[in-house]
């Protein structure tokens, strides 16, 4: 009843706290000097299948993206995750890692098909999958490090594809929670921080809109919001039995982390583009936010989504409604909000004709682009722009009564090609990034914490391995996918232990330092491919060669055995 009452109050500061966000005030203020909070909590992030390969091991059911991968076509050079970073075998290896780098928190995510190999519960749990899991936390634990769990991060159990259409059913709400509620069971007495969906903007659309990822559906218009709706409707799900159920003895937090591009009006003096603007932000975050912290979508998705719907000829909304039941439950289900975050559009309006056809972007009526100056060092999507984190950040204290932030991703990647680990422009954007962050705090927005993405490389979805974010260089060529620190680990180290930046010469010192260090590790990988070869000569040479001896003297043997006969 307290609680309620608690959640109404929040609401009610909420909804007049919305909208305060001043567009014109974008101060693009030079570097600061300064320190965190104490207790910020620093980490590095991860996700099942883009490292933990295994994909097949220890009674593991497949998901969604092992079938995915396993298709022609799909992946970039038709790589898959089958072995990844072999993550799964490596994980006391990584722990060392991140021990050395005094990080202070771990984001991984749990394989829903790892420990229900069949998706659902009544059916098998993988005591082999649960252990991994299980190990995973008491080795963190005892490192010091406190570890933040993913429920899913896009591995949904392929069964549940098939037999349901996925996301498509809200079948997958009820399959969820007990997935969920079996993790709270068998690790909720040592996880607490719980996240309950990585990024659903990339589910819904590029799972269900686009078919860039798995399950790869090109459903337009509308499989991307039904998507969307099951998935808030599960997260409220878990939300509450985790309140009703585990609360009280595990005392943890249930959030959601949603990945969020910041938009930025090309004309800010243009009210046309101001709206626009705010619209990409709603139809991105506020999709998934406003319904988790107000009870419903953005107003300006309602508005749209509905009068194209009706110039199509369509009788109904392709935006589905929230019951008023529905409203109460789901709003305010986010004991913190975890905040995936990479880069800035500028955006414009653009009206699209009704004949375009349905289609999610098109709804939004903008278009987005880009200052040619903005530096791209890896993903073509990627453009570093730091100063549109700080105003996210804002953005979202102003729209959502300043709720309690972890960032969850930041980081930058760089091309296969480049095998330099000398990396200079993720130094940069860390320290440009993280800089903002800083000022964002001082701003007054509740962060409590930063996870650089990611530990390693790793299997980037669609684009395979040829984009690679991590800290750690992992030679894939090599079976034993050996790791090797970049520049940026030694940088990112610095920032933790000073807990941000305490002082020009100090900063200046960091780059120059780090660089130093990382001259050494790009001579053991040039010597790499060494090893690479030496696993031929045992793997294939010496096999090849016993065989040939066997058969020479066989033909031998039976050469004599003839002569004396
Ligand atoms: C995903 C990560 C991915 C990153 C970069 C994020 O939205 O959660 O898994 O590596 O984007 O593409």
């Amino acid at each position: 009843m307290l609680r309620t009452g608690v959640r109404l109050l929040a609401l009610a500061l909420c909804v007049s706290a919305g909208g305060d966000f001043d567009w014109t005030k974008n101060e693009k203020t030079s570097f600061y000097y300064g320190t965190f909070p104490t207790g910020f909590s620093w980490g590095v992030g991860s996700s099942a299948y883009q490292t933990e390969g295994a994909w097949n091991t220890d009674g593991k059911g497949m998901s969604i993206w092992d079938v995915f991968a396993h298709k022609k076509g799909k992946i970039s050079s038709n790589e898959t995750g089958d072995s990844s970073c072999e993550g799964y075998y490596k994980f006391k290896d990584d722990i060392n890692l991140m021990k050395e780098m005094k990080l202070n928190h771990y984001r991984f995510s749990v394989s829903w098909p790892r420990i229900l190999p069949s998706g659902l519960r009544s059916e098998h749990v993988n005591e082999k999958g649960i252990r991994y899991y299980s190990d995973l936390i008491d080795l963190l634990l005892n490192s010091k490090i406190t570890p933040v769990v993913t429920l899913y991060h896009w591995d949904l159990p392929q069964v549940l594809q098939e037999k349901y259409g996925g996301w498509q059913n809200a079948s997958m709400v009820g399959y969820f929670n007990e997935f969920a509620n079996l993790c709270f069971e068998r690790f909720g007495n040592r996880v607490k921080h719980w996240i309950t969906f990585n990024n659903p903007w990339s589910i819904s659309v590029e799972g269900y809109e686009t078919g860039e990822h798995a399950p790869g559906l090109r459903m337009r218009g509308s499989g991307a919001y039904k998507a969307a709706h099951h998935i808030i409707k599960a997260h409220a799900k878990v939300w509450h039995t985790y309140d009703m159920k585990w609360r009280s003895k595990q005392k943890g937090l249930i959030g959601i982390s949603l990945s969020a591009d910041w938009g930025e009006p090309v004309d800010v003096s243009n009210q046309r583009d101001v709206e626009a603007a705010e619209r990409y932000i709603h139809f991105y975050l506020g999709w998934f936010a406003t319904p988790l912290f107000h009870g419903d979508y953005p107003a300006v998705m309602k508005e749209y989504i509905g009068r194209k719907s009706g110039q199509q000829g369509l009788g109904a909304s392709r935006l589905p409604v929230f019951s008023p039941q529905e409203k109460s439950y789901i709003r305010g289900t986010v004991d913190f909000l975890g905040l995936g975050h990479y880069t800035t559009r500028y955006v414009t309006q653009k009206n699209y004709p009704s004949s375009f056809g349905d289609s999610y972007f098109a709804d939004r009526d903008l278009a987005e682009l880009v200052d040619p100056k903005w530096p791209d060092p890896g993903s073509e999507w990627l453009y570093s722009v730091p100063w549109g984190f700080r105003r996210l950040l804002n953005f979202v204290k102003t729209q959502y009564g300043n709720p309690m932030i972890y960032v969850t991703e930041n980081g930058v990647s760089e091309k296969m090609p480049c095998t330099d680990l000398c990396d200079d422009w993720r130094m940069q954007y860390f320290r440009e990034y993280i800089n903002e962050l800083l000022k964002a705090v001082r701003d007054g927005v509740n962060v409590k914490g930063y996870t650089a993405w990611s530990l390693l490389d790793g299997f980037e979805w669609d684009e395979g391995f040829s984009e690679r974010f991590g800290l750690y260089f992992v030679d894939f060529r090599n079976k034993n996918k050996p790791r090797f620190p970049k520049a940026s680990v030694q940088f990112y180290k610095r920032i933790i232990s000073s807990n941000g930046f305490p002082s020009q010469r100090e900063v200046e010192s960091w780059k120059r330092k780090a660089v130093e260090t990382c001259s050494s590790s790009n001579q053991l990988l040039a010597a790499d491919p060494l090893i690479g070869h030496m696993e031929m000569v045992t793997e294939i040479v010496v096999p090849t060669i016993c065989t040939l001896c066997i058969l020479l003297s066989a033909v031998f043997f039976m050469f004599l055995l003839r002569r004396r006969l």
